[in-house]
């Protein structure tokens, strides 16, 4: 289970938590250490008190949570923290329900397997492997993938979202965040269980260069070879996602996809929801 080991390097909770006068992490753990000494408490044997959950479940809970929490923040998207399914309309939630709660059911089944002897698992694939919410811009598209990968997260699955703009900025030469490889940033949105791909193939004007389909390709083409689920939010339709993109990435994007368009009212505007329509499998 390496994943419940994976480090958050952007969690600013450390420096939160410094006492007062105290700028850095080592200066920090100098003073914890006096104190535990004066206090004659074995620095070696303090970290097992209470620092984290005893059980393993609750420790994994709380680590996936914060990857989730940390990928908002990078994304610069915290604000969305909030949303959960019971905020969305009814066909938004029983879309995105739906298609969480396959997903958490193949990853239990997968468990299971695994404990099997390697001669007698099977292999199980998810029937739907993607999610497109298409639709206008304001429709409500990343407050509704938000709140899907809230959903498996609380369902212990580990989810991450980035904009895909910004991911693929994070690949160029010195581009990733402070802390942070390049190598590290494709491990962090390649191996999530279910990940929110938001806006894909905005802000590129007709065509995208070489790099931009390489590292979407790979990052796509990973995950799906994993059987590892993405939700994909995007104002394109399929003909501009192929324009931009190219064939063969929409189809890795399209393997067992199902849709759902959100063509409702901008909700950015102080006006009342609309019903929007909902919509399955991809155009071809
Ligand atoms: N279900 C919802 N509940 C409350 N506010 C919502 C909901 N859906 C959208 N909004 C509001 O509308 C804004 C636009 O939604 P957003 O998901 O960012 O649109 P899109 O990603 O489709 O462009 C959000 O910032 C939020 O304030
Ligand atoms: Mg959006």
């Amino acid at each position: 289970m390496s994943e419940t080991r994976v480090k958050e390097p952007d969690d600013m909770s450390m420096t939160a938590a410094l006492p007062p006068g105290v700028t850095t992490v080592d200066a920090a753990s100098a003073k914890v250490l006096s104190i535990l000494q004066r206090r004659g408490i074995d620095p070696a044997r303090a970290g097992l008190t209470d620092d984290r959950a005893d059980d393993p479940a609750e420790y994994q809970a709380e680590v996936y949570w914060m990857a989730w929490r940390n990928s908002l923040r990078r994304a610069g998207l915290s604000d969305y923290l909030r949303y959960r399914l019971s905020d969305l309309g009814q066909e938004e939630r029983e879309f995105v329900k739906d298609y969480i709660d396959q997903h958490i059911e193949v990853r239990q089944k997968q468990r299971e397997q695994h404990k099997l002897h390697p001669d007698q698992r099977q292999h199980i694939r998810p029937l739907v492997l993607n999610a497109i919410l298409a639709g206008t811009v304001g429709a409500g598209k990343t407050v509704t993938a938000v709140a899907a990968a809230r959903y498996a997260v609380e369902r212990g699955l580990m989810a991450r979202l980035v904009p895909h703009t910004l991911y693929l900025s994070w690949l160029r030469p010195n581009g990733a965040p402070t802390g942070m490889t390049a190598t590290q940033v494709i491990e962090f949105y390649e191996r999530c269980d279910v990940l929110v791909l938001d806006e894909v193939a905005g802000q590129m004007d007709g065509y995208a260069t070489n790099f931009v389909r390489t590292c979407t390709y790979d990052l796509i083409n990973a995950r799906v070879n994993s059987n590892r689920p993405t939700l994909f939010t995007t104002n394109l339709s399929s003909e501009q996602i192929i324009e931009v993109l190219g064939e063969a990435l929409y189809s890795r994007i399209g393997t067992r996809a199902e849709v759902l368009e959100m063509t409702g009212d901008d909700r950015r505007m102080p006006k009342t929801w609309g019903v929007r329509r909902t919509g399955s499998g991809m155009e071809r």
